[in-house]
């Protein structure tokens, strides 16, 4: 017996006006690609071994962005138009009874609607179905020609519509579900005889009713889960709806959100109730926020997992970073990578961490770089302080234990190790560990000589009287 549905999605073409170097299906909406978006989707319907993205243009980055999804993939070398593009997966895709086809380009449609015209296709036993919609502005999509009595006759695209076909606003959104043998057989035929010198896919619909076999519409009101995308004009639009959709969900989740029109929250963002997010931040990626928190203006957070009440100051950049309760972050602070900061720790204005970690309730308040370190608790990291991580050839750990005092212009030379307890005296340069409990210093000591202003002062005085 055939298998049921599979489901091709086309996603060879280059996206010629895009404008852009990247593949169409490349291109970002709400932090993810295109592909991803419109794969995720599928496999939400049909068994992921039963979806197919069809690839051409920079086909190893097309498929590295979804490989997460364990779909399969079939290669359209050179791009001939959809009609092409699905033709070239017959073998494969022959082997289920239907097929699902969805572009790459469009994906703001929803799982719920997909399903809703797969459905409608198996109950009315049509040879294709055909998802549509109506719109104010049709221009760029294919028209739906529907006989008098309202039957699909064809899909007419813009290139070649008369001026009446035109003015049809039902368009093809590019989705269908086919019985695959009648599918094939009519594709087999399709010829590239238009302007753009392509095979085009909805030629077949011409087909089928040529053949009096059947072609259902499944027509929506919800415009918007149709678009596709053919500029980075459309490309905002998409990605405007996809955040608008997200920061709408969040806030009905117990997030406050200030002027929600200027946040950039990616979709896979989590965010915790009674959290605020300020005008003009963006929270990106795989980013976990917790509760009770407070994120300000023109904080960017990337990839970063934070505990419940941190708050993050303005213009501060958090990212691939975990940071524990009660951390206060900023103004002007930038956890660059692979850093922790442990419970009710601050890193102040102008401190910079990388891959340290920064013990409870350790302070960095203000203008240090802290690279490659492991910082105990209840440290006080002195304005100024540097590690001195890279000796030219590699990276060097440093290692403050708890309850040090550093001094502020501390430059401390790693590999090096500060004990429990000992203080660090400040515009020191430390080469050597220093043992717990001591006080280390390291500059050479201030000598102060008695009246040598005065006597200076004095001199020059003289020496100008004799000139005159
Ligand atoms: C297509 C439809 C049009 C519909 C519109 C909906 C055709 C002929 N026209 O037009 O009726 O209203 O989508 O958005 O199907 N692709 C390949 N290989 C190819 C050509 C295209 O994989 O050889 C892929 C593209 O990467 C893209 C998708 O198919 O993701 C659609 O192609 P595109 O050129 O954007 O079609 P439209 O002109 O938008
Ligand atoms: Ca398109």
């Amino acid at each position: 017996m055939k298998r049921d549905f599979a489901t091709v999605i086309l996603a060879a073409g280059l996206g010629t006006r895009m404008k852009s170097r990247q593949a169409k299906v490349l291109h970002q909406a709400g932090g993810k690609t295109l592909i991803e978006l419109v794969a995720a989707t599928a496999v939400r319907l049909v068994p992921r071994e039963q979806v197919y993205v069809v690839v051409g243009h920079q086909a190893d980055r097309v498929q590295r962005a979804v490989q997460g999804l364990e779909v399969r993939f079939l290669r359209q070398e050179k791009q001939l138009g959809t009609g092409h593009a699905v033709l070239i997966g017959r073998e494969e895709l022959a082997k289920a009874a239907r097929l699902l086809v969805l572009y790459g380009d469009c994906p703001l449609v929803s799982a719920a609607t997909l399903g809703g015209l797969m459905q409608c296709h198996v109950e009315s036993g049509a040879a294709a179905t055909v998802l549509t919609t109506r719109l104010a502005d049709p221009t760029g999509y294919g028209r739906m020609v529907r006989g008098p009595a309202g039957d699909i006759r064809a899909i007419v695209e813009e290139k070649a519509a008369t001026p009446a076909q035109r003015a049809i606003t039902e368009i093809n959104s590019g989705m269908y579900c086919f019985e695959t043998g009648p599918l094939f057989d009519c594709l087999a035929g399709v010829r590239p005889d238009n302007s753009a010198g392509e095979y085009y896919l909805t030629d077949v619909i011409g087909c089928l009713v040529g053949k009096g076999l059947r072609v259902e519409g499944y027509t929506i009101n919800e415009a918007s889960e149709v678009l596709g995308i053919n500029t980075r004009v459309e490309l905002a639009e998409v990605d405007n709806l996809l955040r608008g959709r997200k920061v709408r969900e969040l806030m009905l989740e117990g997030v406050t959100i200030q002027r929600p029109e200027t946040v950039t929250v990616d979709l896979e963002v989590s965010i915790g109730e009674d959290t605020v997010l300020e005008p003009f931040v963006q929270i990106l990626g795989r980013t976990s926020i917790g509760s009770g928190c407070r994120i300000r203006s023109y904080a960017v957070i990337s990839d970063s997992v934070l505990g419940d009440e941190v708050l993050v100051e303005p213009y501060s950049w958090v990212n691939e970073s975990e940071v524990e309760r009660g951390v206060h972050i900023g103004p002007y602070a930038r956890l660059r990578t692979g850093n922790v900061v442990e419970a009710e720790a601050s890193v102040g204005n102008f401190v910079e961490l990388k891959k340290t970690r920064l013990g409870a309730r350790s302070k960095a308040m203000h203008l240090a770089y802290l690279g490659d370190a492991t910082i105990g608790a209840d440290v006080n990291v002195g304005a100024g302080t540097i590690t001195c991580n890279f000796d030219g050839v590699v990276k060097n750990p440093t290692i403050i234990e708890d309850g040090v005092f550093v001094g502020s212009n501390s430059t401390l030379v790693a590999p090096i190790r500060v004990g429990a307890g000992s203080y660090l005296a400040a515009g020191s340069v430390f080469t050597e560990d220093v043992e717990p409990g001591a006080l280390g210093i390291g500059r050479s000591r201030q000598t102060v000589k008695p009246g040598w202003a005065v006597r200076r002062k004095k001199k020059r005085a003289e020496t100008a009287e004799e000139d005159r």
